[in-house]
């Protein structure tokens, strides 16, 4: 299996019967899903989308991306959440964190509009100084603050830049069908448009365009990565845990939310693992944290991260238990040299690629955190390439709706993110939130 689901470091925490006892619930929740039966069933099309997607955009994708790789020195992502933590996860996953500096022949690609930093916009900016630049400006409702303010500022830049004509045929829009301003504007402008389908919400878009046209100007295989998907979606539709090691995963989650655990650890060994935490903190987050229920999802780079946050998992509070991805096997690998004099008695690692250390680096810290008290799950992936990260996707969105389910929570809206859009919007006295104004004022203390 190019994903392997591994509860052994989990046995002493967890009885049989905890785990029997939830299967009809897994069961339950696997019918409710596939039968369109459960909450929020108008935003499923991510589950069929790895096979049943819009081939001539998918097309159109590829064409895009092979144009901004000819034409481009420099592609900038504007989106937020859902609109690019996918693209930005998949890039580093399969390029590494460096990418913009190694990258070959491909575009370098910056991401903007997910804040609302002046300083950070400033930098892209100047990082495209003097270079051919293309833009994708992602945004399903077409109306979100961040990624507006930035497309505003990197329209005009490439409307000076190249006249109103040529800087159309840089913009690539990706958003709703038919609705919303940005939708309008790039109808006017003439901007190439990708769709966002309507029963795929932002935090499970990146199988469509939202993430495939970057990550296919990067120059990723997104046929590969469609190819992984779609093996993962037949692998996950066994109702049963015990040949599904997708719902087994859901299972464990939550028998340890049912043990009083309140933050679930995302660890990974590998650097270029970082943005999926951040795409997978973001999806289980906002799918499960609601009705004042569901895990916390938190992430940490080990071994890095033992140096700053180890003390706190072995001996703090025991609130947490870890999810480990574990990668079999690395697709660079440098080995420790014998020296003669051994100044730095490094000489009983010569010979040892630093993949093997890093290894016996996780070993050692699993035994150390169960010893604490610290339940580990893991999931191995063979390598990290196009297919398994692909796999990789589905398992963990699938995983997400079933666990969402079990929690009896709707997966798959996000009614939180609205509040602090409102008081945001009120006190930059945006029209028709004058109201709010004043009294957000006072309650400030600005009155
Ligand atoms: O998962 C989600 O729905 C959110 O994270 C959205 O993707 C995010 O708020 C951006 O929204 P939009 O694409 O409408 O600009």
């Amino acid at each position: 299996m190019a994903i392997r689901f591994d509860s052994f470091y989990a046995r002493e925490f967890i009885k049989e019967n905890d785990l029997k006892g939830l299967v009809p619930q897994v069961a339950s929740a696997h019918e409710m899903l596939h039968a369109h039966a459960g909450l929020g069933n108008d935003f499923l099309g991510w589950l069929t989308l790895p096979t049943d997607y819009d081939k001539a955009e998918f097309a159109r994708i590829k064409a895009a991306a092979a144009k901004i790789r000819q034409d481009s020195d420099v592609l900038v992502v504007i989106g937020i959440g859902g609109s690019y933590l996918g693209a930005r996860a998949a890039i580093e996953f399969i390029k590494g964190q460096h990418y913009n500096a190694l990258r070959g022949d491909a575009p370098e690609i910056y991401f903007a509009g997910n804040s609302i930093s002046g300083a950070a916009l400033h930098d892209i900016m100047a990082l495209c100084k003097g270079k051919r630049v293309s833009v994708n400006i992602i945004s399903k409702s077409g109306t979100t603050t961040e990624p507006a303010v930035a497309f505003r500022v990197l329209r005009s830049y490439l409307e000076q830049q190249y006249g109103e004509k040529e800087a159309a045929s840089r913009i690539y829009c990706t958003t709703d069908r038919a609705r919303g301003t940005l939708k309008q504007l790039a109808d006017e402008k003439g901007y190439e448009c990708f769709v966002i389908p309507d029963d795929v919400g932002g935090r499970f878009s990146v199988l469509t365009a939202v993430g495939l046209l970057p990550i296919a100007a990067a120059g990723i295989d997104i046929d590969r990565l469609m190819a992984g998907a779609a093996a993962a979606a037949e692998d996950y539709c066994d109702p049963d845990p015990a040949k599904n090691d997708c719902y087994a995963y859901a299972a464990l989650r939550n028998a340890f939310y049912r043990k009083g655990k309140s933050v679930e650890l995302l660890v990974s060994y590998e650097p270029r693992f970082t943005m999926m935490a951040e795409w997978f903190k973001q999806l289980f987050g906002e799918s499960e944290g609601k009705d004042h229920k569901g895990l916390f999802p938190a992430s940490v780079i080990f071994s890095t991260d033992l140096h700053s946050m180890g003390q706190f998992i072995q001996d703090g509070s025991r609130i947490m238990f870890e999810t480990v991805v574990a990668f079999d096997h690395s697709d660079a690998d440098i080995t420790v040299e014998e020296e003669q004099q051994n100044g730095d008695g490094l000489n009983f690692l010569a010979g040892k690629p630093l993949s093997y250390i890093n290894q016996k680096a996780f070993e050692g810290t699993v035994l150390a955190h169960t010893d604490g008290g610290v339940p580990n799950l893991v999931i191995h992936v063979e390598k990290p390439d196009e297919e398994n990260l692909g796999r990789l996707i589905y398992f963990f969105e699938k995983a997400c709706a079933i666990s969402g389910y079990m929690l009896g929570v709707n997966p798959f809206d996000q009614p939180g993110v609205e509040s602090y859009k409102k008081n945001m919007f009120a006190l930059l006295g945006k029209p028709g939130y004058e109201a709010q104004k004043a009294e957000l004022e006072k309650r400030l203390g600005q009155a």
